[in-house]
């Protein structure tokens, strides 16, 4: 069940994959780029230019690939087996990573002297260009120029990060890693069900201080609200992410403020509705009470406190509900480990929640801190049960369900 799911949701999943390597330091990360797109189920044919040979193998690439990898536009028997053309009308996305200086001109000037270039004067897929150079020739006139006329082509750049470069010397030019390439090149290539609006999503625990060391929270680990708000970007949507403390690395293309407590969880989301809101996801575990004193030192271990007095925290989701800038849709979480549909179906309407999405934590194996998660998703009369699956996987297959019930009218679903 879990692998069927995965095939379903993950963009990347069956899509068709030319990757082009250039000479560069950086080609020797070209491999983990081939490793991760096979990892989520895409199939990927590698192309190398003459000088790519001086810094990675093309065997090394052929053995992770699984095919062969072309290199030469004039090989009779690589054209025997997929020539050119048919090779540049196969792909779904041209990536070259690394892009060299050099490459970026020939691709700019529409030069047509190696394999490489040739293919990206034919394809009219989408290409995706991963610039490694010095800094300076990063910066120099003639380079951003070439970078100014490949984006009026409609290339998309993928960096360069800033950085200490190979070189030794400091700047922009550096390669992103492997895992930022392919995590970009998902965003690009996602169904863009949400494409435009703008979400607000929390996440995590809260942390309520009883003193600088202690505290009240729960096992929320955050990973479930991460990857609502990585679905959301992949939809094509605006993402704030708003979190308690986790470990969660931010998703590409999410806009991430951390929190501590619910009262500041409260304000930043207040203060995040000066942007007018499409959709609210409320996904944070909000502890529900506080200490009503918080101690500015340590407590000795020896004065044991025999009450802990608590007030109770404000309710974030029907404050959001109540504010003037309201979001137009809401969409809450109840975990639930008694009569689960219906405690949750009369949270929504206490809290102003449009759409509620449950969660039995009765079930140890799912749920808060697990990797795994099983809902069900109840709006008006409606009742989608989604069963076990990975958290991101949850989170896509809830994003397709919500952009149908709440923005059928604004979004294209041809493409699901
Ligand atoms: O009342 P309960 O905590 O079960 O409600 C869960 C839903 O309410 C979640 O969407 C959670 O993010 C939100 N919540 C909130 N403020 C609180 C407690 C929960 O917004 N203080």
């Amino acid at each position: 069940m879990i692998e069927t799911l995965f095939n379903t949701t993950e963009p990347l999943a069956g899509k068709r994959i030319l990757l082009g390597i250039c000479g560069s330091i950086a080609a020797y990360k070209s491999p983990e780029i081939v490793r991760h797109l096979l990892r989520l189920g895409a199939e990927v044919r590698v192309v190398m230019t003459q000088s790519a040979r001086q810094f990675v193998t093309p065997i090394t690439l052929q053995a992770l690939s699984g095919q062969p990898v072309r290199q030469d536009l004039f090989a009779a028997e690589e054209e025997a087996a997929m020539d050119h053309i048919r090779l540049a009308r196969w792909t779904d996305a041209i990536i070259v990573a690394p892009v060299t200086a050099n490459s970026l001109a020939c691709f700019s000037l529409g030069l047509a002297d190696d394999l490489l270039s040739t293919l990206l004067l034919v394809t009219r897929a989408p290409v995706f260009l991963a610039p490694a150079m010095n800094a300076s020739m990063w910066s120099h006139p003639a380079t951003q120029g070439h970078v100014r006329r490949l984006l009026e082509f409609g290339a998309q750049f993928l960096g360069p990060d800033a950085g200490v470069l190979a070189c030794g010397e400091e700047g922009a030019g550096r390669m992103l890693e492997p895992e930022q390439i392919v995590g970009q090149l998902r965003l690009a290539l996602a169904s863009k069900t949400l494409s435009g609006k703008q979400i607000l999503v929390t996440a995590g625990p809260t942390w309520e201080s009883l003193d600088p060391a202690r505290g009240l929270t729960n096992r929320a680990s955050g990973k479930q609200g991460f990857a609502l708000a990585q679905a959301c970007a992949e939809a094509g949507a605006q993402v704030r992410l708003i979190s308690g403390p986790s470990h969660e690395a931010t998703p590409p293309g999410v806009v991430r403020e951390d929190v501590t407590s619910a009262q500041e969880m409260l304000e930043a989301c207040l203060h995040s509705l000066e942007i007018p809101t499409d959709l609210l996801i409320a996904n944070a575990a909000v502890a529900d009470h506080r200490p009503t004193l918080q101690s500015p030192h340590k407590t000795p271990k020896s004065a044991v406190p025999e009450q802990i007095a608590l007030t109770q925290n404000p309710d974030i989701v029907t404050s959001i509900h109540l504010h003037p800038q309201r979001p137009r849709v809401i969409v809450a979480f109840a975990a639930e480990t008694r009569d689960h549909l219906d405690s949750a179906r009369a949270k929504a309407s206490r809290k102003g929640a449009d759409t509620i999405i449950v969660n039995d934590i009765s079930r140890s194996t799912t749920g808060m801190g697990s990797e795994i998660n099983a809902c069900t998703l109840l709006h008006d009369k409606m009742q989608i049960e989604i069963p076990a699956c990975r958290k991101i996987d949850m989170a896509r297959i809830l994003i397709r369900h919500i952009s149908k019930i709440h923005f059928a009218s604004e979004v294209n679903h041809s493409r699901d």
